[in-house]
Order: structure tokens, then C-alpha cells, then sequence
């Protein structure tokens, strides 16, 4: 498992106690590629050369704009990165978790491993309605966030899940900010000399 780091390190020890060393392989090779396909638009153009590439065997659960999903059935989920965004949210992902007040642990998606390009966090209950109700948690749980100083950037319906504990947690807070150290905040303040050129 790799060591989570302090926020400055973009480069994480790629071993895991889930995924084969094939399977790591298979996703360093999509991140060398990754730029590549920078200028596909859509993330479905995006996602058909990753899913080429990785040729998992597991299921593809979901996706979002920046990371492709998948079900290690195992009660656990892997996210790889589509895009520069999508490695950054999940360095974040993995610091927020990690350095974050006890308290704050429980509304987020708890992660397990954290590698270069790739997360695994636990598999969480995606069926939100959306029931006025479900909006009004979603405010009470921005306000959670704001009052521990996290700054809760595209929290909305298709970013939470419904914990065991019946809580709506984050399962998506890759552009979450919480201090300086936050990889999404150290990138946005990046000289662009590390961003695509
Ligand atoms: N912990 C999880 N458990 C179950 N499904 C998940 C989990 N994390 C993500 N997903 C599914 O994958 C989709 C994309 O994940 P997300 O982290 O939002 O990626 P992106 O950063 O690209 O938006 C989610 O909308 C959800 O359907
Ligand atoms: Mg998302």
C-alpha cells in the first residue's frame, strides 16, 4: 500500500495489496498514454482508449469527467485517472482522507490504497434520489464541510452516496480544498510549468 503523502509529492510507490502487478502495469502504461488523448473533448472519447488500454476485467461502474470507475467486487472501487484533473483529485482524494479532522472522516468515501494515476476506496450505496429531501442533506452535509474549513468544490447529487450509517458521504471530493497542502490547491497554484502545455 502506498504511503499517503504530504501534498507535495505527486509520485506515489505504485504497489497494492488489491491490484495484480499486471493490472499496475496496465495502468502506468494508460498514464504515459493519458496525454495523448488530451485534446478528445468528450469523456467518452476519452474513456474508450482507457478501457482499451486496461483491458480489466472488472466492471465499469461509473465515470465522471476526469476518472473512469471500477467494482474490484470486492466492497471496493478503483478509480483511474482520464485526465491531468483526474490525477490530481485523486492525490487529493487520498490527502483530504488522510489528513483530515476524525470527524470530517465520516462524510467522506473512506480510501484504502492510493497509487500513482489510480485510488481505491470502499464501494458505497450510489442510489440518491432526488427528493427534496436528499437536496436538503446535501446542503447540511456543504455546511459540515464549511465548518471544518474544507471548501466542498462539486458537491452535488451525482458525488454522494448513502453510508451504512444511513449519512450522505462524499464519494467524490478530488477538488475539495482544505489547506495549502491540498493537491488540487498546490496545482491550481502551480506556475504552469507542470500543467499541459
Ligand atoms: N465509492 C464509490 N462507490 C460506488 N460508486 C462510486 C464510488 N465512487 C465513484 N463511484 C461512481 O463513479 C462515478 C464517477 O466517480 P467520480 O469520483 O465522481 O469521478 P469524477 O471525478 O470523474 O467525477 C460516480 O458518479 C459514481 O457513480
Ligand atoms: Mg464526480
Amino acid at each position: 500500500m502506498c504511503p499517503i503523502n504530504n501534498g507535495n509529492e505527486r509520485i506515489q510507490s505504485n504497489k497494492s495489496s488489491m491490484l495484480s502487478r499486471e493490472e499496475i502495469k496496465a495502468i502506468e502504461f494508460w498514464i504515459s498514454q493519458m496525454g495523448e488523448y488530451h485534446f478528445f473533448t468528450t469523456t467518452e472519447q476519452r474513456i474508450v482508449p482507457a478501457k482499451n488500454i486496461l483491458k480489466f476485467k472488472y466492471k465499469m461502474i461509473g465515470h465522471g469527467y476526469n476518472r473512469i470507475v471500477y467494482d474490484l467486487n470486492n466492497g471496493y472501487i478503483l478509480k483511474i485517472a482520464l485526465s491531468e484533473i483526474g490525477l490530481i483529485g485523486n492525490a487529493n482524494e487520498a490527502y483530504l482522507y488522510n489528513n483530515c479532522n476524525e470527524e470530517v472522516q465520516k462524510y467522506i468515501c473512506p480510501v484504502k490504497e492510493f497509487g500513482s494515476g489510480w485510488i481505491i476506496m470502499k464501494k458505497m450505496d450510489t442510489n440518491v434520489s432526488h427528493e427534496i429531501m436528499e437536496y436538503a442533506k446535501l446542503i447540511e452535509l456543504e455546511l459540515i464541510f464549511l465548518s471544518y474549513g474544507i471548501i466542498p468544490i462539486d458537491l452535488r447529487l451525482a458525488n454522494v452516496a448513502i453510508s451504512e450509517d444511513n449519512e450522505m458521504v462524499a464519494i467524490d471530493y478530488g477538488l475539495f480544498t482544505m489547506d495549502l497542502k491540498s493537491p488540487v490547491l498546490q496545482w491550481m497554484f502551480d506556475d504552469g510549468s507542470t500543467k499541459d502545455q
